[in-house]
C-alpha cells in the first residue's frame, strides 16, 4: 500500500498500474460502511485506490468541519488488511492552491434535500470529486447509498461532463439495530444513540405500508412522520419522496421512490434513506 500526499507521486503511481482502477473517495474516519466499497472495488477492479481528504469546500460556515474526526495512521491500518494499491491523502492546500477559483456545479439535482439545507455543499463534493477523477483516472468509483443525492448529483456531472468512468453505487451499511453507519454516530451519546434508530425505524414503518400496497407518497411520508413523532429528542430536519435519479418530488410511487430524512439528534445531524421498489439491506456491526 503506498501512501502519498502530493499530485505529481500520485500521477507517477497510477502511470505504472496495468489493468482497471477502482477509486473510493472518503473522508476518513473509517467505519464498515467505507469499507465495504474497498471490498467492493478490490472484488471488481486489478487495482484499488482510496482518498482521504477531509473537503473543506463541501462543509458549510456553522457545519462540522473543525471537529470532524481525523485519524490517519487508524484509516491506514484498516485499508492495509484490505489490499489497497494506493492511498491519497493530500492536504488541503494540494487540492485548493492559492488562486483556485474554478467549481462544479450541477444545478437541479442539488437544489433541495441535503443541497436545501446545506447551501454550496454539492458544489463542494461535484468540485473536488471531478478533481479525484481527472488525477486519479480511475475505470469505476464506488459511492454509497447512505449519500443518495450525493450518488444522484455525481452521477449527473459523469454524463454531463463526459468522465469515462462507472459509477458504482453500494447498498447502506447498517448497524445490527438498523442504524446506518456514520462517522457523525460518534457525535451521540447514549441514550441519543437509542433515540437514533428512529430514522430506521421510521423507513422500515413506510416500507411496510409500501408492501401492504400502499402506493401514495404522502401517506408513506406520512407514516414516517408518525414513528419520529414518538422520539422527543428527534428533531426532523425533512422527509421526502423523491425521484430516485432527478430527486424531483414525487405524489405516486411508479417506477421507483427514494424515501429520505434527516434529523436533528442532540448535535448530530443524521440522514437516511429508501429507495423502494428494490434495497438491500446489509447489517454490520
Ligand atoms: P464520506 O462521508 O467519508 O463517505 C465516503 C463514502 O462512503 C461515500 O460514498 C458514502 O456514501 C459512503 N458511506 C458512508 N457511510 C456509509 C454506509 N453506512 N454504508 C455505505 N456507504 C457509506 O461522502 C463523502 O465522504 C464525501 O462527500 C466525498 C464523496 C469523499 C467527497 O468529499
Amino acid at each position: 500500500m503506498q501512501i502519498v500526499t502530493n499530485i505529481a507521486d500520485l500521477k507517477r503511481l497510477r502511470t505504472s498500474l496495468r489493468g482497471t482502477v477502482g477509486l473510493v473517495p472518503t473522508m476518513g474516519a473509517l467505519h464498515e460502511g467505507h469499507l465495504s466499497l474497498v471490498r467492493r472495488a478490490r472484488s471488481e477492479c486489478d487495482h484499488v485506490g482510496v482518498t482521504i481528504f477531509v473537503n473543506p469546500a463541501q462543509f458549510g460556515a456553522n457545519e462540522d468541519l473543525s471537529r470532524y474526526p481525523c485519524d490517519l495512521e487508524r484509516d491506514l491500518r484498516l485499508l492495509e488488511p484490505l489490499r489497497v494499491d494506493i492511498v491519497w491523502a493530500p492536504n488541503p492546500e494540494t487540492v485548493y492552491p492559492s488562486g483556485f477559483q474554478t467549481w462544479v456545479s450541477v444545478e437541479e439535482v442539488s437544489k433541495g434535500l441535503e443541497g436545501g439545507q446545506r447551501p454550496g455543499h454539492f458544489r463542494g463534493v461535484a468540485t473536488v470529486v471531478a478533481k479525484l477523477f481527472n488525477v486519479f483516472e480511475p475505470d469505476r468509483a464506488y459511492f454509497g447509498q447512505k449519500d443518495a443525492q450525493q450518488v444522484a448529483v455525481i452521477k449527473r456531472m459523469v454524463e454531463d461532463l463526459n468522465f469515462p468512468v462507472e459509477i458504482v453505487v453500494c447498498p447502506t451499511v447498517r448497524a445490527a439495530d438498523g442504524l446506518a453507519l456514520s462517522t457523525r454516530n460518534s457525535y451521540l451519546s447514549a441514550e441519543e444513540r437509542r433515540a437514533a434508530t428512529v430514522l430506521f425505524r421510521s423507513l422500515t414503518a413506510a416500507r411496510k405500508a409500501y408492501e401492504h400496497g400502499e402506493r401514495s407518497a404522502g401517506a408513506l411520508l406520512a407514516v414516517m412522520k408518525t414513528v419520529l413523532e414518538t422520539e422527543p429528542v428527534a428533531r426532523v430536519n425533512y422527509l421526502a419522496a423523491s425521484d430516485p435519479r432527478t430527486l424531483a418530488d414525487l405524489d405516486f410511487v411508479d417506477d421507483g421512490i427514494l424515501l429520505s430524512l434527516a434529523v436533528r439528534i442532540g448535535n448530530a445531524r443524521l440522514i437516511d434513506n429508501l429507495l423502494l421498489p428494490e434495497d438491500d439491506y446489509v447489517a454490520r456491526d
